[in-house]
């Protein structure tokens, strides 16, 4: 299962670099367009923070596959490596898709709703299709069934695409669409705080803490053996 961070805030990105297992980063043009920033200098920067190594998915802004296929060419040599271009799914989309993957690219068709809609993303050779979770929420759908019906479609006709679960919003989301068996999700730098945070956690480490210092006057296990090596 893949952690991907659904941001283009680099410090936001680097603190969660820092702090968590993650395999790249999404974008989209509202998530780019929230920094208000020069978009060639924020993917170039992205790309440094991330390493050479992770996945940078990133959104084309045409819509006819034409120049859906010219934006991926041009975002390649932006990115150098691990460029997955993201394409909402739509049938100049589709065609973009077999056309680009035929050609070596990597594909994430986007702004999925349906069962069958990820699952012609997947047979026209796409690499990751992203269902949106909460937006099926929002309209009283259920997103996490719907994640879970494309895993299924895709295994039961052995296609080699991945879920990549988008439009998180809460801890829930994230733990039942990974355990629908979605094989990535994307999701918020402050949700990855979400998913750690337990107030009983934080108790039993003040405890652990109260109950060491009471014996050994706060001083902490690389002191304890430093000092008798000294002795
Ligand atoms: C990520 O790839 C998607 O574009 C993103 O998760 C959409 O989520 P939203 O519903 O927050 O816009």
């Amino acid at each position: 299962m893949l952690y991907i961070i659904d941001s283009a805030n680099v410090e936001a990105i680097k603190k969660c670099l820092e702090f968590y297992p993650i395999s790249g980063v999404t974008t989209n043009p509202s998530i780019i367009s929230r920094e208000k920033t020069d978009f060639v200098g924020l993917i170039r920067q992205i790309r440094e923070v991330i390493g050479p190594d992770r996945m940078l998915h990133i959104q084309t802004t045409s819509t006819d596959t034409d120049n859906i296929v010219r934006e991926t060419y041009a975002l390649t040599k932006l990115v150098e490596s691990n460029l997955y271009i993201k394409i909402p799914i739509s049938p100049e989309g589709l065609k973009a898709t077999m056309r680009l993957k035929k050609e070596g690219f990597n594909v994430t068709m986007t702004a999925i709703f349906t069962q069958q809609q990820a699952f012609l993303a997947a047979q026209a050779g796409a690499d990751f299709v992203a269902p949106y979770v909460n937006r099926l929420d929002n309209i009283a759908s259920d997103g996490v069934q719907i994640v879970k019906e494309i895993v299924e479609l895709i295994k039961t006709h052995d296609i080699k695409s991945k879920v990549l679960a988008a439009s998180i919003k809460n801890v829930e989301q994230v733990h039942k669409t990974v355990m629908a068996g979605a094989q990535s999700v994307t999701i918020s730098p402050d949700m990855f705080d979400k998913l750690l945070y337990h107030p009983l956690t934080l108790y039993a480490m003040d405890d652990f803490e109260k109950d060491w210092d009471s014996v050994y006057n706060g001083k902490k296990i690389i002191d304890l053996i430093e000092k008798n090596k000294l002795n």
